[in-house]
């Protein structure tokens, strides 16, 4: 069993984004700059938003910061993405979600100029990657590649089981999986909370990515031998023994699916360290304004 490690990773590909960054500026143009805005005071949106900050700065990016109140009316969320919309200087925008309830998500998401969709969740952007065209890929689904791609996972023909559906992970990564590319060419099996007999359709993955949300759901014998296991998990949990107070678990029971499989993410240290990676990929393409809409 090898583990795919987030950490070495994400590091090759942050000094790689370092080193093109330099040479960018170097060759006269500006410093790429992801403008972040962030609503309310979501524990967990707080530590992401902060360490995609810091993450900015350590690859030579501007980043700037807007943070709205919980109750800020969806009018002036609006005004401020049409703002950054129009700031030449700002590259890339990413509005953290989840928004609070009297603000329409979608709404919200539909407004960012596609040529700064960084989180790559803007209709155009999904229907390009759909397509097969050049985009902004969500940076979850496009970490899981960099990873598969890192460790030179054999794809090709393999039957790779996603578990979950969701616009942001399970959906995007069924779809990139199945793409005839490398990684890729997979035949993919998406399973969701209506599944039936998901224990069966698990046995038979070759690749498994369980992003559904449940704590430790992926148990051994849902695991045939020698397969990848992909963790997008990150549930946070209550454990008095942390000083932090929480724990972070993934959708897989590690201890007991890791000796059978011939790869697999930890979590922490696996893909949630890759995420961040994929937003600086995608912050520096929107820089060299390779993706035009
Ligand atoms: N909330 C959970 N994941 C993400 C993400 O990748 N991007 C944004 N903007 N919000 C998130």
């Amino acid at each position: 069993m090898q583990i795919l490690d987030g950490k070495i990773v994400s590091q090759s590909v942050k000094e790689k984004i370092k080193e093109k960054t330099i040479l960018f500026k170097s060759n006269g143009n500006k410093t790429p700059h992801l403008a972040a805005i962030l609503v309310g005071t979501n524990g967990a949106s707080e530590t992401y938003v902060a360490s995609k900050v810091k993450n900015c700065e350590e690859v030579g990016f501007k980043s700037s910061l807007i943070r709205f109140d919980e109750n800020i009316e969806e009018a002036a969320l609006i005004e401020a993405i049409e703002k950054l919309n129009r700031d030449e200087d700002v590259d890339g925008i990413l509005v953290q979600l989840p928004l609070p309830k009297q603000i329409n998500e979608e709404k919200i998401i539909n407004l960012i100029n596609p040529d700064k969709d960084v989180d790559g969740f803007h209709p155009m952007s999904i229907g390009k990657m759909v397509q097969g065209l050049p985009t902004f890929i969500p940076a979850t689904p496009y970490g899981i590649i960099l990873m598969l791609e890192h460790y030179k996972i054999e794809t090709s023909g393999k039957h790779a089981v996603v578990i979950g559906r969701s616009n942001i992970v399970g959906r995007p990564i069924s779809i990139l999986l199945s793409r005839n590319a490398y990684p890729g060419n997979c035949t993919v099996t998406v399973c969701h909370s209506r599944t039936k007999n998901l224990k069966e359709i698990c046995l038979q993955a070759d690749i498994i990515v369980a992003a559904l949300g449940i704590p430790e759901f992926l148990k051994a014998d849902m695991v045939k031998e020698n397969a990848v296991v992909v963790d997008v998990g990150i549930t946070r949990v209550v454990d008095a023994t942390k000083k932090s107070g929480f724990a972070i678990k993934g959708d897989v029971d590690f201890a007991s699916v890791a000796p059978k499989c011939s790869y697999i993410t930890p979590v922490p240290g696996g893909v949630g360290l890759m995420t961040i990676a994929a937003l600086l990929m995608n912050t520096f393409t929107a820089a060299e304004l390779k993706i035009k809409h």
